[in-house]
């Protein structure tokens, strides 16, 4: 009956044995040794399969809000469990305490870096976790490739040509999320300059790359078994050279959304490796991160007004100091207040709009800015949050650090929702961001972050300004013209003590 799921050779033989009334059934066959072990479970594999997919499809779903972001986890790790335990009761395993010891040590390892880690780095925990799914499916395609019999890959004594093309979109796919993987960890997280580096002729050089890998996996999978090995082998080098040779030209501000293609990449690479495994559950895995990466890349360029191409191209932000570096050049005049004037002017307005960015989530200044809305709040104050979506590091940061705040979801509003009321608001309370309240990006051609839609501050009657001295620059390294307009008051401090102490005030 659920033969249909399967496509399997045996399933065949199997819905005959089932439709049969009086017939012997599945199991009279399994146990008359008709059919062995493997054949009987193939349905129910594939019904487990497809239950686990279901339930990650559903893990998307609750993660597309805040609100049942939780619940969607939960949902991904009972798919994940379900695709494991079926995987592993159903194979032939030649020592299942080893994997089960290996999986011990890995759940111990992403524990323990699941508890340390701050959120501030968790972009370049994902590249590295990137990193490890693509030397993951470089290993998985190697092993297929020198053991093929192990993986049912043989037709007569070499392996089939469908199965090496996925073999080498496998391995090269994998190769290039790896080694593209290790650049972004490394940029993220400072161990390599964010500035774009580079190479003269590149754009010919990385097509012509490209190109040679395709060549190569066409040649590898028309090559006979004695020409094979140094075809993969080349393709393996200059899979893992051009994920190298992408990631590097590619400036820090635009990390992100590398960070988001190289998870598409990496759902890709477990795609194909679905395919060389007769996997189903990896192949509904792979294409759902695959698709869902990609989506996220597009949704991110288009909110920073960026075409997909131009990042990939790479060079973004190589005339400034790129990531977090560098200083504000010219010093013009500019205001600067205190605790006491911030509170005095909130406890006077009637609508307060906060936009929170990176500094928030270094200051960790959440709860504190709870606080102090609940306290304006209770004095009478409209209070709503505004959230651009490339605030902060990664997508989704700032509204995953106002939620362990408890602020409530319906005072939080993306963009495009919330950027019309600054006409009306009395004070625009930006609290460690920066890229995303510059006017440059309306006004100035030549700036990096020219286009990218950015919050209407300068519409505000008075904007309040924390970040900790005029020197420090956004992300993308760039002066801010709304430090030094007439309603702009500096409050110049690590952004959870300027909170504190408005709280203090407010009291
Ligand atoms: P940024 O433009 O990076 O500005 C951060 C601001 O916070 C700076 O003005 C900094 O000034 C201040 N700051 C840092 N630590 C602080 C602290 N402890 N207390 C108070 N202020 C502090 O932030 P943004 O407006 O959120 O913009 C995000 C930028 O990052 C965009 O350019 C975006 O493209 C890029 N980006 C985004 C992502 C994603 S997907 N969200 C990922 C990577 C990069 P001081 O140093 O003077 O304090």
């Amino acid at each position: 009956m659920l033969s249909f799921l399967s496509g399997a050779t045996r399933a065949d033989a199997m819905r005959e044995i089932d439709s049969s009334v009086g017939e012997p059934s599945a199991l009279d066959a399994y146990r008359n040794g008709a059919i062995g072990g493997a054949e009987f479970a193939e349905p129910f594999v594939a019904l487990a399969y497809l239950v686990a997919g279901v339930f990650f499809i559903l893990a998307l779903r609750g993660l597309s809000s805040p609100a049942t972001s939780r619940t969607g986890n939960r949902f991904g790790m009972i798919g994940m469990l379900i695709a494991v335990v079926t995987t592993l009761v159903t194979h032939d395993i030649a020592n299942i305490a080893e994997i089960l010891i290996a999986i011990a040590i890995g759940g111990v390892i992403g524990l323990v870096i699941a508890r340390r880690i701050a959120m501030t780095s968790m972009p370049e925990l994902v590249a590295a976790f990137h990193s490890l799914v693509g030397l993951a499916a470089v290993l998985v395609g190697w092993a297929a490739y020198l053991n093929p019999g192990a993986f049912g890959l043989l037709v007569g004594d070499s392996i089939g040509a469908v199965s090496k093309v996925e073999m080498g979109l496998g391995i090269a796919i994998g190769a290039i999320t790896f080694s593209g993987s290790v650049i972004a960890f490394a940029k993220l997280s400072g161990r390599m300059s964010g500035s774009p580096i580079l190479l003269p002729a590149r754009h010919v050089i990385n097509l012509g790359t490209l190109a040679a890998i395709i060549v190569l996996t066409a040649l590898f999978a028309m090559a006979g078994p004695s020409e094979t090995m140094p075809l993969i082998i080349a393709l393996t080098v200059l899979a893992f050279l051009i994920g190298f040779l992408l990631i590097i030209p590619i400036g820090g501000a635009d990390m992100p959304v590398v960070v988001s293609m190289l998870n598409s990449y990496s759902g890709w690479a477990a795609a194909a490796m679905g395919f060389t495994l007769g996997n189903t559950a990896m192949i509904i895995t792979g294409a759902l991160v695959g698709s869902s990466g990609a989506i996220l890349s597009y949704i991110m360029c288009r909110a920073m007004n960026r075409s997909f191409i131009s990042v990939i191209a790479g060079g973004f932000g190589a005339d400034d100091s790129g990531a977090g570096g560098g200083e504000a050049k010219e010093q013009r005049p500019y205001k600067q207040g205190s605790a006491a004037d911030a509170a005095f002017m909130l406890e006077q307005a009637e609508k307060v709009i906060i936009i929170p960015g990176y500094g928030m989530a270094v200051a960790q200044a959440q709860h504190a800015l709870r606080e102090m809305a609940d306290m304006l709040e209770e004095k009478g104050v409209e209070v709503k949050y505004a959230i651009h979506p490339v605030a902060g590091r990664m997508p989704g940061h700032m509204n995953v650090l106002l939620a362990e705040a408890q602020v409530p979801y319906e005072n939080v509003f993306e963009l495009e929702d919330i950027n019309s009321e600054f006409a009306q608001a009395d004070v625009a309370f930006i609290i460690g961001a920066n890229d995303v309240v510059n006017p440059a990006a309306k006004t100035d051609k030549s700036s990096p972050i020219y286009g990218m839609p950015v919050f209407d501050v300068d519409k505000a009657k008075q904007v309040f300004f924390i970040k900790r001295s005029m020197g420090g620059v956004g992300y993308a390294g760039v002066d801010n013209d709304v430090f030094y307009m007439d309603q702009t008051m500096m409050l110049l401090s690590d952004a959870k003590k300027m909170v504190e102490e408005i709280v203090k005030a407010l009291d």
